[in-house]
């Protein structure tokens, strides 16, 4: 039974299929809190790596995890900024190499139970629109309204690589491809909470819809689910 007064929305699927943006859109739309499951991840991979430990290193993640304090600001404008032990690093976790250490230290059952909480607390304070990768399966699994949001493989990639080029990377798309089938592998073969539909969730393929035609279905779908 879900006990929360507050509405849920949980948006999952593989990387670069738009979740976030889609995800921000709606919350500015409903007035809800926008929350990119992600970023946290992200930070939390931007920490080991500048102390020096890999995406795989068990002990050293588990040594360093608790040193990470990690504080969510929601800015007005919409812009969720991640503070690390007191750095804004919001700019500095949307690099390649993060996206894998991201990947690679959310396998890690010591970083996942460290997040968990942050994660609730926030849906059980707040309407949210969550996106990630195992909200509707195992952060919120009584969430109202549940999407899992994907799109090709190649379009994911090719999205992602025009955000990367326009913020002025010089990085390949062959690059940028390979990165995004090894990093849906890895978080959907995980052992814990594995990227993966939940069975009460709508797949949205975005592959070919505009992102206002995917804001417009998502609030269709909410609209259906919450009365609201
Ligand atoms: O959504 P993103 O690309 O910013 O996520 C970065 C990585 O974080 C992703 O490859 C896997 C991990 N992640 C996760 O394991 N669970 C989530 N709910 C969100 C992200």
């Amino acid at each position: 039974m879900n006990e929360n007064p507050y509405v849920s929305v949980a948006i999952d699927g593989p990387a670069g299929a738009g979740k976030s943006t889609i995800a921000k859109r709606v919350a500015a739309d409903l007035g809800y809190l926008y929350v990119d499951t992600g970023a946290i991840y992200r930070t939390v991979g931007y920490h080991m790596s500048l102390m020096g430990i890999g995406p795989k290193d068990k002990d050293g993640i588990e040594r360093c995890i608790d040193d990470v304090n990690i504080r969510i600001e929601h800015q007005p404008d919409g812009v969720q900024h991640m503070i690390l032990n007191g750095q804004d690093v919001t700019d500095l976790i949307r690099t390649p190499e993060i996206s894998m250490m991201a990947s690679g230290v959310s396998a890690q059952p010591c970083v996942r139970a460290y997040l968990l909480d942050m994660q609730r607390e926030l849906a059980g304070n707040h309407n949210v629109v969550m996106d990630g990768r195992d909200i509707g399966t195992v952060v919120l699994p009584h969430a109202q309204v549940k999407v899992y949001l994907t799109a090709s493989a190649e379009i994911r990639a090719r999205r992602r690589w025009k955000e990367l080029t326009e913020k002025g990377e010089n990085i390949r798309f062959e690059d940028v491809y390979t990165d995004v089938v090894k990093r849906d592998e890895q978080d959907m073969n995980r052992k814990i909470a594995p990227l993966k539909c939940a069975a009460d969730a709508e797949v949205l393929d975005c592959s070919y819809l505009t992102v206002e035609q995917v804001v417009a279905e998502m609030k269709a779908i909410i609209r259906r689910k919450t009365g609201r």
